[in-house]
Formats: structure tokens, sequence, C-alpha cells
């Protein structure tokens, strides 16, 4: 899959190409001074007074953040109230997720794609990203013949995993990124990613990683947002979501899933509830 970054100048660069072109409809006149996109950021572009030889010489410039710190501030600021909202814990995220997301239920969609793993199950699984255990607890509790790592980029996502599942013997907790997983290739029976792609920065590595520590006839089981399938949703997650740092797009539509999905496995079983694509996949052997 291409996935073009594009120079926008004073913002940097950028990969969401609906951000790039939402105003190709305008003209911009290069003789006026442009109105910035965010009045509330932190410098203005136009102010050069610090601008000056010695500045230059003496003060060092600050160091930049990787993007995905985005994610770590994004996830502990909502670390306490990550579950309720998923799980529909009180009235506000029940009519959230009604209005936002068609009622779409995280609770039941978690439920339908553990079922793909037996209760019996023996072998190797990652979890990535595992966020809180909030859907995956009593499953990987009762997997005890399993050997489950559990892998997320936010420590404070980790931390209430291991809150939550700490004491078992066969689960391992491990904070990095899905995008260089610590895991020799084919070495996974199931790699679950559940809620996960849609704030994954890089989602190229993410396919290419999850697909490279798999073994052959391993299973791949995912879900999570895709575009296109309702305008309100798309909204959400362009306007709000992805400025907060709790999705990072770009996101592929449907069509652009299942190719990607059939370029890479043997064999899919695909569903959507509203704007949640939801599937298993086999890698071929
Ligand atoms: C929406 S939560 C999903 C958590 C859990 N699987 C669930 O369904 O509740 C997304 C998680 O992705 C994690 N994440 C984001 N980028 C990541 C990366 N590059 N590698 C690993 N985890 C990442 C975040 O820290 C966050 O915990």
């Amino acid at each position: 899959m291409i996935s073009p970054k594009v120079i926008t100048g004073h913002t940097g660069w950028t990969d969401d190409l609906d951000f790039v072109f939402a105003h190709k409809d305008k003209v911009c006149n290069s003789m006026k001074k442009q109105k910035p996109h965010d009045p509330n950021a932190p410098y203005d572009g136009y102010d050069e007074r610090e601008d000056t030889e010695i500045n230059a010489r003496s003060v060092r410039l600050e160091k930049i953040e990787p993007v995905t710190d985005n994610i770590k501030s994004a996830y502990h600021a909502s670390k306490d109230i990550y579950d309720d909202v998923l799980t529909q814990g009180n009235v506000l995220s029940k009519m959230y997720m009604s209005f936002f997301w068609q009622g779409t239920d995280d609770r039941e969609v978690a439920q339908r794609i553990l079922k793909y793993i037996p209760d019996d199950f023996r072998g190797q699984i990652l979890d990535v990203p595992v966020g809180t255990a909030v859907f995956t607890e009593k499953k990987w509790r009762s997997l005890k013949n399993a050997a489950i790592m559990c892998l997320d980029y936010s420590d404070d996502m980790l931390e209430k995993a291991k809150a939550r599942l700490g004491d078992c013997n066969h689960i391992t907790f491990v904070q990095g990124d899905v995008g260089q997983l610590p895991l020799a290739d084919n070495s996974c029976d199931i790699v679950l990613s559940m809620n996960g792609f849609h704030a994954f920065p890089d989602k190229n590595k993410a396919f290419r990683e999850t697909f490279r520590v798999l073994k052959p006839g391993g299973q791949f089981i995912a879900c999570f947002y895709i575009k296109g399938k309702n305008k309100r949703t798309d909204w959400l997650v362009h306007r709000i979501l992805s400025k907060k740092g709790w999705f990072t797009p770009p996101f592929p539509t449907e069509d652009q899933l299942l190719k990607i999905l059939d370029r890479l496995y043997l064999q899919t079983d695909y569903n959507a509830d509203g704007s949640i694509a939801y599937f298993r996949c086999i890698k071929g052997e």
C-alpha cells in the first residue's frame, strides 16, 4: 500500500490526505498574510524577533518528540475513563456510542473475535495492543496453557493491564511498538489486535510486523475502525479522536483493507459492524 507523506510548509508534514486537500476549492493569495490554521498554535510563524544571529549561534533548538508520543499523552489522559467509555459503563458513553457509532457495541465485537480462539488453546499468543485488557482479561486468565505476550506502547495502559493480569504466570507484559515487535519471525500461533490499527501511526509496518511474527498457518485476528461507512463517525474520527491522539490517520476504507488482507493472507473471514471491521485471517504455509 502506498502511504504518501505531504510536506505542508509551516505545519511540517502530514499523511492525512483529507486534511491536505480539505480546501482545494479555495485560492490562496500569497501576497496577504495568511490566517493561521490554528489560532491557538504555540508560535506565530511570522514573528521573527527571535531569529537573531546570536540566538542562531547560542540557543539549542528544542528536541522534537517522536510523533507517537501524542499517543502516550492521549492514553495517559484517558487511562481512567477508557474502560467506561468502551464498555458503555455510564449514560454518557451509551449516548456517545449510539450517536457517533450507530450503537456498535465494542463488547460484542470483542466477544465475537475472541470466539475464534478455542477455550483450550495451547500455543503462543501476541495481544497487541493490550490496552487495559478490559476485553481480554477473562479469556487470557482462562488460557492457562497458552503463553501470552501483552504489548502496548503506552506505559499507562500497560500498567492497567498488569493490575488486572499481573498475577498470571503464563502472561508477560512488554512496552513496545507494533512497528518493531520484539519477537522472532514465525513465532506466534495467534496475533490478536483489538482496536489497535486505528491508533497505530504506521499501519504498513504494523501489518508487516504482525504478519512476520505469525507462524505459517497462524491466525491474525483483529477489529478496528474503517473509514467511509458512516459520515458522522468519520467526522468524529477526523475532527476529534485524531486530533486528541487516540486515533491516528490515515485510515483504510473497507475496500482498501480487504485488498491488504487478500494480498497478505491465504484466507479471511471478514465482517463489519457499522464502522468497525472485524476478521480472522490465516497465514499461508
Ligand atoms: C483504543 S486502545 C485499544 C486497547 C485494547 N486492545 C482494547 O481493545 O481496549 C489503542 C491502544 O493502542 C496503543 N498503541 C498505539 N500505538 C501503538 C504502537 N505503535 N504500538 C503498540 N501499541 C500502540 C495505545 O497505547 C492504546 O493502548
